[in-house]
Parts: C-alpha cells; structure tokens; sequence
C-alpha cells in the first residue's frame, strides 16, 4: 500500500496547471458512444477516474486512443461489442448507470450494469435516473445476478420524448435524461434540471455532434431528437474542483500560487468566499492567482448547494483553511447527507470542528430532522499537528493534504486510491510548488493505515 509522506508548513509558491475536469470527460467519453463518429477530447487529465471509463466503454466496443503526455483521447465506437457492462464495474464509480441513457437509442438488446459505486458520501440512490428513463419509454428492472445484482434496461418499442420533472436538480440524473433523449422520438423537456459547468459542457459537446438541445434560464433543459451525428473535436474545461483546492493550499499555507486554466466563470462562489475571509486572489486571462494577504476572517456562513451555489466539493479543503481563520465558521451540507466523514481526521491533527445534525444556516434542506451530522462548526485558528490518516473519499483526500501541508510534523496519508480517482500527478505539482511531499510505501506496522485500505 502506497502513503504520502508529507512533511508542512512551508508556503507555496509558483506557477501550476489544473487539469481537465473529472466530472466532465467521463460524461463525454460515455456521450460519444451515442454516435458510431469518431470523437476527440483534449485537456484529458490523467486519473484513475478516466483509466476505469476507458475501460468501460472498450468493454462496450469503443476503439479508443489515449496518449496520456497529450491530454488527448481518439475514440469511435462503430458498432456496440456487448451492452452488458461486467459486474467488475460494480462499485467502481457513477459512471456505468449513465450507459443505460447512452446506449437505449442505440440497441435492441438488453443494457445490463451493475450497482453503481463512487464515493461513500451519502446514500446516493438512483432513483430518479430510473423514473425520468421509464418515462422516456425505458422498462428497467434490478436482478439478482450470480454474485449480485443488476439493472436490466430496454426500450424495445422505442424511446418517446416527456416532460421530466427532477424532484431535485441531480447531476447524475439530468445527464442519464439528456443522453436517452438525444435519439428518443420528439422533444424531451427536463424541469428543475442541473446546470453544472460539467452538464453544460456536455451540451456543447453535444450541440457539436448534432444534437438539437436548449438551456432555459429557469433550469429547464430541452433535446430534439437527433438523426444524424458529426465527428466532434472538444477541449474539455478545466477542473473548478482542483483549481480552488490548489488555490486553497496556496492561501492556507499563506503562500502565493498562480493556477493556469482556473475558469472564472465556474468559480465565481468560491471566489466570493475567498473576499469574505479576506484571502487575496486575482483573476487573469489564462487562470487565477492566489495568495495570502494577512490574517484570515472566520465568522462565515457557507451553504453547500447545487450550482451557481458554493459547491459541496468545495467544503471540505475551505473547512481547513477555516481551521487558520480568526474565528467561528458554519457550514451547512446541503447536497450529500454524510460529507463530513473526515471530521474526525482533522479533529486528531488539532482542528476545532463539532459536528451537527440541525440544519445550521438559513434553510431546512432535506436532511432537516433525519439525523444526519451535515451541519459543522469550525473555530479558527488552531496550529494543525502531523498524524496517520486514513482518507475515506476523494475530496476529504485533498482536505488532508492541505492539513499535512500546515502541520509542521510529517504526516501519513494512507487510502491514495481514493486520490488517484481525481487528483492528476498531485505529489509532483505539490512538490514542484515547493511541497515536502513524498510517495512512498507504507510501513509494515501502520494499523490507522492499513484501515484505510480495508474501507
Ligand atoms: N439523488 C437522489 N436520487 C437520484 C440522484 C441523486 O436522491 O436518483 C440525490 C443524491 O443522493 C444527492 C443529491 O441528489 O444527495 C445530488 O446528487 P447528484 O445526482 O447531483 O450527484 P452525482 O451525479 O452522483 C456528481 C459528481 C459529484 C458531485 C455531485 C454534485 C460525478 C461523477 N459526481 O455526483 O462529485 O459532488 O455531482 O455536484 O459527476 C466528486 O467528484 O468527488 C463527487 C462526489
């Protein structure tokens, strides 16, 4: 088992590039089997998120080329090979339940995937992929295979355009509706649709293939249907995610990072954040610099929501820097139910954080009364100590990187499977902007690590 070693407390400084957005090229690489046209994506980060959607959609029948120094993928997808996609997908990510949205239009057969996994953040049922699938025509079924189950799909009498009413706007389900809509007969109306900066470069990634699709101002999302496809080249746009935690471990450190790619336009909540706690930031035409200009302000009130809201992946790395923060900071988690799993890390490493099951902030959300810690107060500043942690999901990783980068002791970091999902090449940017920070394997006698690997 591999761990970071990372020894904190010197600032950062320099110059990085964020990659391509995780959340985005795994949606468009299962978009381009919608077509048999070749389709070619630039700005590919290199992660183990798109390693296993690769693998998916060759299991499906793409022919793809990646050259990974390049940031480029080639792939076409003439004709399906299978459209049962193998159980060892099960639990790997959120990606295999969106080939059921794929891949309706373009086959008779049955679609069969496996439980979808990801992070454990949160139930994160599907169910309303599966009723706004049923309503475009789909009949889907969850069977017990050999080992486990799975859900069977087909649209043998074809898929028909309706009105999709989300009864939350869910990224995962205005993308699987988008999909089956683009060869479902007539026009498809998604209400109370997502908007992320990822869904609408899928749009564009779509409207370059052919697709007839509208963005209405009030969350309404519409397709046509579509008969013919074009050849597609499209740069995917860059990661909101480790743009602003690469800023973060900038300004926390209190040191000065410029990160090239860094859109404006995603990123205007966080950057609204960042003035209220009085941390310096400036935008520029290829990316936005980050820096530390004195003593940081707590007394914030963040509230996690679906976008042009504060991101829930955002909250985790801006609890630690609220660690260094002069005062009481809340944050309430209004997207995922149990996001705040790695209070507990932070808490041993000298963090001053209290979990809640109210809904602290302005709003009841949904987790009102249900018992759910999604709620934290965090009190600031408190010197964070180096420790062995154990990452339990992608993002809390990247908060216990940053809180090894202020610790002056080193730290241990052990479950780097869930990093690797999402973070290209981090050791060798961290280091590059000055970081103390090594891969290396674990020791032989490491029981908080060897926890993490079970998990
Ligand atoms: N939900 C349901 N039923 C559904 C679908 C969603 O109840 O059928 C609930 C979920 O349980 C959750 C909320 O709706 O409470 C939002 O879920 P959503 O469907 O929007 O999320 P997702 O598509 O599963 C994507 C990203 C997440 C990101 C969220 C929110 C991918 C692969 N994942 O998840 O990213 O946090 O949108 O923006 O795109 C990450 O990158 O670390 C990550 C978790």
């Amino acid at each position: 088992m591999d761990v970071l070693r990372i020894k904190g407390g010197l600032p950062l400084e320099g110059r990085v590039k964020a990659a391509g957005a995780k959340n985005s090229i795994t949606k468009l690489l299962v978009a381009s089997l919608l077509s048999e046209k070749k389709c070619i994506f630039y700005n590919v980060p290199r992660i183990a998120e798109v390693e296993v959607t690769v693998d998916l959609c060759r299991e499906i029948g793409a022919e793809i080329h990646w050259d990974k120094e390049a940031g480029i993928i080639e792939t076409q997808t003439k004709e399906l090979r299978t459209s049962y996609v193998p159980q060892r997908f099960s639990g790997s990510n959120r990606i295999p339940i969106l080939m059921i949205g794929a891949l309706l239009g373009r086959t008779q057969e049955d679609i069969i995937v496996p439980t979808v996994g990801g992070c454990k953040i949160g139930q994160r049922p599907i169910d309303f992929h599966i009723a706004a699938l049923e309503k475009l025509g789909a009949v889907i079924e969850y069977r017990m295979m050999k080992k486990e189950g799975a859900y069977f799909a087909h649209a043998h009498n074809g898929l028909s355009g309706a009105i999709i009413h989300l009864p939350f706007p869910s990224v995962g389900a205005t993308e699987n509706t988008i999909l089956a809509a683009a060869r479902a007969k007539g026009t498809t109306v998604i209400k109370n649709a997502a908007t992320e900066p990822e869904i609408i470069d899928l749009i564009l990634f779509l409207q370059k293939m052919g697709v007839i699709i509208f963005v209405d101002v009030d969350r309404t999302i519409r397709i046509q249907e579509t008969h013919h496809f074009n050849e597609v080249e499209h740069t995917v746009i860059t990661d909101r995610i480790v743009s602003a935690s690469l800023g973060m471990a900038a300004i926390s450190t209190k040191g000065r990072v410029f990160v090239e790619g860094a859109q404006h336009l995603h990123m205007i909540t966080f950057l609204n954040k960042l003035h209220e706690i009085g941390a310096g930031f400036e935008v520029r035409d290829n990316g936005i610099e980050f820096f530390y200009k004195g003593p940081l302000k707590g007394g914030l009130h963040i509230e996690t929501d679906v976008h042009p809201g504060f991101m829930t992946d955002w909250q985790q790395p801006f609890v630690v820097l609220l660690t260094q923060a002069y005062g009481n900071s809340v944050i309430h988690e209004t997207v995922y139910e149990n996001r705040f799993g790695y209070a507990h890390a932070l808490k041993l490493m000298g963090a001053d954080v209290e979990l809640f099951t109210q809904c602290l902030g302005g709003k009841e959300c949904r987790f009102a009364s249900r018992n759910f810690h999604h709620s934290l107060i965090v009190r600031g500043p408190t010197p964070l100590k180096g420790r062995e942690i154990a990452i339990p999901d992608l993002r809390a990783g990247f908060a216990y990187v940053m809180a090894a980068l202020l610790a002056p002791e080193t730290s241990t970091i052990g479950g780097l499977q869930f990093l690797d999902r999402g973070y290209e090449n981090i050791v060798g940017k961290l280091a590059s902007l000055g970081a103390d920070i090594v891969r290396d394997r674990a020791d032989a006698h490491s029981p908080s690590l060897a926890i993490a690997s079970a998990s």
